[in-house]
């Protein structure tokens, strides 16, 4: 599907210009309209894995291949910062259940952990391609992943060597829930996920996260976890305030963590630590869709002045979803965002959570991430919710769909 190259490509050609565009966001204001940077009319040329140049079409350099992009609209690739990609099997019967009233709870982890552990690298290899790819043809152009479905030492370790053939966004979740082997003793649960289980993860990961929760683990075992874990390395982000009020949100700001994910349940106090420090806000309307929950209030995060980014928390329990066009128009009808808002948390608000600057905008420099709409804006993100209006992908500078 999507545009054909308008002229063909030779053997050595490494740039390519977009032209005709609609409507670009380039999330760089100094390039355009807005805190998207909108220009119209656009262009961009990519080389190798750049880009070299973006804004009006009439000004683009020459490059060694043209794309007509046809009136399309054009945004940054997807960043997605929040996904648990290294599992097997589904909860199919769990979201049946859930569908007739039964609510979500943190020990359906239990299932899919008995299902990973008994699965083949080969196997899981498939599966965490299978969803990347799904993701990359929905637009995502960058995804973090987890591992958490282990929860034994070389379960994990192997989990995120795993995850680490796919992505370079590893996160380290051993403290995800108390596995049933430790049901008696999670204080000795956390003594291994912050010893011997952090010793084999650590080379492998750049992030580490703590599902701080009831029914998972409270403030002083996710504190432990986190400062064990940053004394190796990893950068803290957190599982914060999902199912409940709790600490996790205020423990991530005030360990200085990259994101506190979820924030659905939060008090003033936790507005406000957010709005001080540096921590962003990663919202995951997949999850209170998928578990009939109240959704997390944007508009009062982004009212507070809080950095917010979209995610989809791509898991088979809690939103088993890869689609960010889907978490962007469940953001603008059900939690207070504009559409320009919500494109911006899924894009350079990813980036922000996972504190990169090379991806997320369209701006010379920045690495080639860019995704063609079969849509004239990009409001038709949230405005067609359900339609595949991706119709070309291009990743690091190359054309992946
Ligand atoms: O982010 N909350 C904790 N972890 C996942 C759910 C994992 C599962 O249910 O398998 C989440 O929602
Ligand atoms: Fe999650």
């Amino acid at each position: 599907s999507g545009p054909a190259p308008a002229a063909s490509a030779s053997a050595s050609a490494t740039s390519t210009a977009v032209t005709g565009i609609a409507v670009l966001v380039t999330n760089d204001p100094a390039l355009g309209e807005g805190p998207l940077g909108l220009v119209r009319n656009a262009a961009v040329v990519l080389d190798g894995e750049r880009v070299a140049w973006a804004g009006p079409s009439r000004r683009a350099p020459a490059a060694d291949t043209r794309v007509d992009a046809a009136g399309r609209a054009a945004v940054p690739g997807f960043v997605d910062s929040h996904s648990h990609l290294v599992f097997d099997g589904d909860r199919t019967e769990e979201f049946n259940a859930r569908m007739s009233g039964r609510p979500y709870a943190a020990g359906g982890i239990r299932t899919t952990v008995a299902a990973t552990r008994a699965a083949t690298d080969e196997r899981l290899h498939a599966n965490v391609a299978r969803y990347v790819a799904e993701a990359l043809r929905q637009g995502t152009t960058v995804i973090e992943t987890k591992s958490g479905y282990g929860l034994a030492t070389d379960q994990e370790a192997r989990a995120l060597r795993i995850a680490a053939a796919h992505t370079d966004e590893v996160t380290f979740l051993g403290a995800h829930i108390v596995p049933p082997e430790y049901a008696d003793d999670p204080a000795g649960y956390v003594g291994l996920v912050t010893g011997p289980m952090l010793d084999a993860c650590a080379p492998h990961a750049r992030w580490i996260d703590v599902f701080c929760e009831r029914g998972a683990f409270d403030g002083d075992q996710a504190r432990a976890v986190l400062t064990a874990g940053a004394a190796r390395g990893l950068v803290p982000r957190v599982h914060a305030n999902q199912l409940s009020y709790g600490p996790g949100v205020r423990l991530a700001v005030e360990l200085g963590a990259a994101s506190a994910d979820h924030c659905t349940h939060l008090t003033d106090e936790d507005v406000d630590a957010l709005a001080q420090g540096e921590t962003v806000a990663t919202l995951l309307p997949g999850a209170e869709f998928s578990t009939r929950a109240a959704w997390p209030d944007a508009r009062r995060l982004l009212d507070a002045g809080v950095t917010v980014a979209l995610s989809t928390d791509c898991n088979p329990g809690s939103s088993f979803t890869s689609s960010m066009p889907f978490c962007i128009a469940l953001a603008v009808r059900d939690m207070g965002m504009t559409p320009d808002e919500a494109l911006w948390a899924a894009t350079a608000g990813g980036a922000a959570a996972l504190r990169r600057t090379d991806t997320g905008r369209i701006t010379p420099g920045a690495r080639g991430d860019l995704v063609l709409l079969d849509a004239p804006s990009p409001v038709h993100l949230a405005y067609r919710p359900g339609v595949p209006l991706v119709s070309a992908v291009w990743r690091r500078g190359e054309r992946v769909h």
